[in-house]
C-alpha cells in the first residue's frame, strides 16, 4: 500500500531523508560586480521605494497597489510586498524583485540595475577603469546611454566652468529669469559655438564615430567626410527618462535670426524616441503623484518656469503633439492633466487636437487659457509666481466647455458651421468615460450652442455607440493579430519539452491543498517546530525539524506528488535542497529566470492569495498562522493527503468501469475498499466527517 501512514509528525517519529539526485539550484550571476556588493545593494533597497518611483502606490494592508506599469489597466492588480521584496501583477503576471523591476522597466541589464540600486542608495561599487576594448564590446544601447550622459555633463560643465559657457549660455538662462537651481535640478547646458569641439572632446574620451552619429550628437557629412557638432551654439536642455537617465537633447538657438530652427532636437535612436517622452516628467513625477495631477505645458521653458515658481507637478510633450504614450506616463502617476496653452490660435488648436487622445484615455482633463501672447513662462516672469499660482487655481475649465466656447467664436452666424461644430462637441463629449460627466456637458453645451438638450442627447448616444461598435471592431482586429503572430511562432519554433503546460500564472486554478502545502513550503519552510513526545519509558524525547524537512520527509514517505507541474517543481527544489544538505531558500523563486515558474511562487508568496475562499467558507482551515505553525502543517498535510486519496479513488473507479477479467476486477474491489477506509481516517484526523 502505498499510503501507508496518516502522519509521521503525529507519532513523532525523526526525519529520514533518502538520496535524491543532485542539481544545482543555488546559484545567481554575479556579473562585474562582487557579491559582497551586491548583498549590501539588496539590503540597501526598499522595493516599494523604488517601484514607488515609476508608480503611484497605495499602501493596502502588508502590500501596496496601483496601476499595472506593464500593461495597461484601469483597476490596480499590481502588489508590492514591502517585507517580502517581491512584486506581482495580478493582470499580466509580471513579478519578480527590485532588480528584475528594473530590468523590465527601464529595459537595463543586470549589472545596469544594480548600479542604478547602487546610485540611489549611495552604495559605492568598486570598479576597474574600462579598456578601449570593453568599450567596444559593451552593447550598442549601453553606449548609446553612456554617451549621452557624457555629453550632459559636458554641456553642464561649460555653462559653469568655461568662459564662453558663462558668457553667453549662463547669462542666457539668467536673462530668461532662471534660478541656479533649478538651471542644475534641470541638467541645462551649453554647446560651444564651434564646429566640432564637442565631437574632438569625446572622440579623445574614447567614443565612437558610430555611437555619436547614433545619438545624433555629431552630424557626419558623406560628400564632405567632415563632422561637426548638431547643437553647436545652443544652449542645451537633455531629456530625461522617468528613472534620470538622459535620452537626448533639445538645443535652443541664442540668437534671433530667422534661418535658424529655434529648437534642434535629438534624432530618435535606440534609446530616444520623442513619442514616448515628456519633458520634464523625471523632475516632476513625484509632485504629480503628490498632487493627483499634472499641467501640461507647451514648452521646455514653460517646464522650469513652472517649476521654479513652486508648480512642480508640470511636464511638456517635446515638440511633439501629445501622444498615446505620453498619456499613458502621465497615467501612472495621476489620471488628472490639467492642459494650459498661450492665447494664440496656434496654442488652442494645438491643445483641441490633444484632448480627444487624452479622453479615449479615460483621463480627466481641464485646461487653463492664458491671456493672448502670454504663456505660463511670460506670465510668471512679469506678474511673479504667486500670480501665476493663483492664475491658475482661478482659472482652470472643464475642457468640453471650452472648446465649444472656441469653436463657437469661428461659427458666427453660419448654420453649416454650426451643424459641424454640434458634430464635433458631441464627438468629444462622447469620449468622456463617465455617465454623469457625460450628461452635465450635454447640458452645458445645449446652452452655450443654444440648441435643444433632447437633440444633443440623441446625437450622444449615436456617437457612443459608433465607439462602442469601434473600439470592439479594434478588439477583434487586435486578437486576430494576437492569434496569427501565436501561429507563426509555433511554425517556425520547434517544441520544446522543458516547462509541461503553462499552468496557473494568473488565476491560480491549482487545487486549494496543494497551494497550501506549496504556500507553507515557501513561506515558512525553514520555521522549526518543537515537538516533546512521551516516550515508552515515561521520559520525553524532543524533536526539533523545519516546516520543509517535515513536508518532504511526509510525501516523500508516502510517495505523494503534485497534479500541478509548477507546484511539483517548487517542492522538488525544496526536496533536492534539504537531500543535499543545503537548506532551501524560498527567495530562489523570486530571482528564477523562469517567467512561469516565478510568477506562480510570488503569488503563492504575497499574502493577499494565502487563503482560498472555498477553504475558509467552509472554515476548516486558516493556513499560515505563525503561532499555529504546527497545526496548521499537519492540517495541510492531511488535506493534501485526502486530496491524492480521492483522486487514486477516481482513478481506481474509472479502472474499474474499463476492466474486464473478474481477478482484476477483485483487486480493483480491494483496493477500493482500503482507499475508503484510508480517506475515513484521514476524514476524522482532519476533524471532518466524508461520506
Ligand atoms: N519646438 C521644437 N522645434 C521648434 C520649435 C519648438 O521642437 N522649431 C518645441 C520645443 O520643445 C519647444 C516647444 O516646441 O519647447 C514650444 O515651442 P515655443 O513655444 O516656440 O518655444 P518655448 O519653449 O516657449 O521657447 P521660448 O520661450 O524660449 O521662445
Ligand atoms: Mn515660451
Amino acid at each position: 500500500m502505498i499510503l501507508h501512514t496518516i502522519s509521521t509528525i503525529r507519532k513523532g517519529s525523526a526525519f529520514f531523508l533518502p538520496y535524491v539526485e543532485k542539481k544545482s539550484y543555488l546559484c545567481t550571476p554575479i556579473g562585474m560586480i562582487d557579491q559582497e556588493t551586491i548583498q549590501r545593494i539588496m539590503d540597501a533597497a526598499r522595493i516599494e521605494e523604488v517601484i514607488g518611483d515609476f508608480v503611484s502606490l497605495r499602501k493596502r494592508g502588508a502590500n501596496h497597489i496601483g496601476c499595472c506599469p506593464f500593461h495597461n489597466e484601469k483597476t490596480p492588480s499590481f502588489y508590492v510586498s514591502p517585507s517580502k521584496g517581491i512584486f506581482k501583477c495580478f493582470g499580466c503576471g509580471e513579478a519578480g524583485d527590485v532588480v528584475k523591476f528594473l530590468m523590465k522597466h527601464e529595459h537595463y541589464t543586470y549589472p545596469e540595475a544594480l548600479r542604478w540600486l547602487a546610485q540611489k542608495y549611495n552604495i559605492e561599487i568598486q570598479e576597474e577603469e574600462q579598456t578601449e576594448e570593453q568599450k567596444e564590446r559593451q552593447n550598442e544601447r549601453d553606449a548609446l546611454f553612456h554617451v549621452s550622459e557624457f555629453a550632459q555633463k559636458y554641456f553642464a560643465d561649460l555653462l559653469y566652468n568655461d568662459e564662453m559657457g558663462r558668457a553667453v549660455g549662463l547669462s542666457y538662462f539668467h536673462s530668461r529669469g532662471l534660478s541656479d537651481e533649478v538651471i542644475k535640478n534641470f541638467g541645462l547646458g551649453y554647446c560651444l559655438d564651434e564646429w566640432s569641439s564637442f565631437t574632438d572632446y569625446a572622440r579623445k574620451n574614447g567614443y565612437s564615430d558610430a555611437v555619436l552619429e547614433k545619438t545624433g550628437l555629431t552630424i557626419f557629412k558623406e560628400d564632405t567626410h567632415k563632422s561637426y557638432d548638431r547643437f553647436r551654439g545652443r544652449v542645451m536642455f537633455p531629456i530625461y527618462s522617468i528613472s534620470g537617465r538622459v535620452l537626448g537633447f533639445s538645443g535652443r538657438v541664442l540668437s534671433s535670426e530667422k534661418q535658424a530652427a529655434k529648437y534642434v532636437n535629438s534624432p530618435d535612436s535606440d534609446i530616444y524616441n520623442k513619442s514616448r517622452i515628456l519633458y520634464g516628467l523625471y523632475q516632476a513625477r513625484t509632485a504629480i503623484s503628490k498632487a493627483n495631477k499634472c499641467f501640461l505645458v507647451e514648452g521646455n521653458i514653460d517646464v522650469i518656469s513652472m517649476h521654479q515658481s513652486g508648480v512642480e507637478n508640470t511636464v511638456a510633450s517635446c515638440g511633439t503633439s501629445l501622444t498615446t504614450e505620453q498619456i499613458r506616463l502621465i497615467k501612472r502617476y495621476t489620471p488628472n492633466v490639467t492642459v494650459l496653452y498661450d492665447g494664440d490660435s496656434a496654442g488652442i488648436k494645438a491643445a483641441l487636437r490633444a484632448v480627444n487622445l487624452l479622453f479615449a484615455e479615460g483621463m480627466h482633463v481641464r485646461c487653463v487659457l492664458f491671456p493672448d501672447g502670454e504663456d505660463p513662462d511670460s506670465y510668471a516672469q512679469k506678474y511673479g509666481s504667486t500670480a501665476l499660482q493663483d492664475y491658475l487655481a482661478t482659472h482652470e475649465d472643464n475642457f468640453v466647455i471650452f472648446k465649444t466656447r472656441v469653436l463657437l467664436d469661428g461659427v458666427k452666424n453660419d448654420p453649416i458651421r454650426k451643424a459641424e461644430l454640434v458634430k464635433e462637441t458631441v464627438d468629444t463629449i462622447a469620449l468622456v468615460p463617465d455617465l454623469i460627466e457625460r450628461t452635465e456637458y450635454i447640458a452645458q453645451c445645449a446652452h452655450l450652442l443654444d440648441v435643444p438638450e433632447e437633440a444633443l442627447s440623441s446625437e450622444l448616444a449615436k456617437a457612443v455607440n459608433r465607439n462602442r461598435l469601434k473600439s470592439y471592431e479594434d478588439e477583434k482586429k487586435e486578437q486576430n493579430t494576437q492569434s496569427t503572430q501565436n501561429n507563426q511562432s509555433e511554425q517556425s519554433t520547434p517544441v520544446v519539452p522543458t516547462t509541461p503546460e503553462p499552468s496557473s500564472t494568473l488565476s491560480l486554478p491549482v487545487d486549494p491543498s496543494e497551494r497550501h502545502l506549496i504556500q507553507l513550503l515557501l513561506n515558512y519552510g525553514e520555521q522549526t517546530i518543537t515537538q516533546i513526545v512521551p516516550a515508552d519509558d515515561g521520559s520525553k524525547q524532543e524533536y526539533r525539524y523545519t516546516v520543509a524537512q517535515a513536508i518532504v520527509a511526509k510525501l516523500q514517505a508516502d510517495e505523494l506528488s503534485f497534479t500541478d507541474p509548477l507546484c511539483q517543481r517548487i517542492y522538488d527544489y525544496f526536496a533536492n535542497a534539504l537531500a543535499q544538505g543545503q537548506s532551501p531558500d524560498a527567495s530562489y523563486f523570486i530571482t528564477v529566470d523562469d517567467e512561469s515558474l516565478r510568477s506562480f511562487a510570488i503569488s503563492l508568496m504575497l499574502d493577499t492569495f494565502r487563503i482560498s475562499d472555498t477553504w475558509r467558507q467552509k472554515q476548516i482551515f486558516v493556513p499560515s498562522l505563525e503561532d499555529n505553525l504546527q497545526t496548521d502543517l499537519e492540517e495541510t498535510i492531511l488535506a493534501f493527503q485526502l486530496k491524492c486519496v480521492n483522486d487514486r479513488i477516481n482513478d481506481n473507479a474509472r479502472r474499474f468501469r474499463e476492466v474486464k477479467d473478474d481477478e482484476q476486477m477483485m483487486l480493483l474491489l480491494a483496493e477500493k475498499k482500503q482507499l475508503i477506509d484510508l480517506r475515513r481516517q484521514i476524514g476524522q484526523a482532519l476533524h471532518r466527517v466524508i461520506d
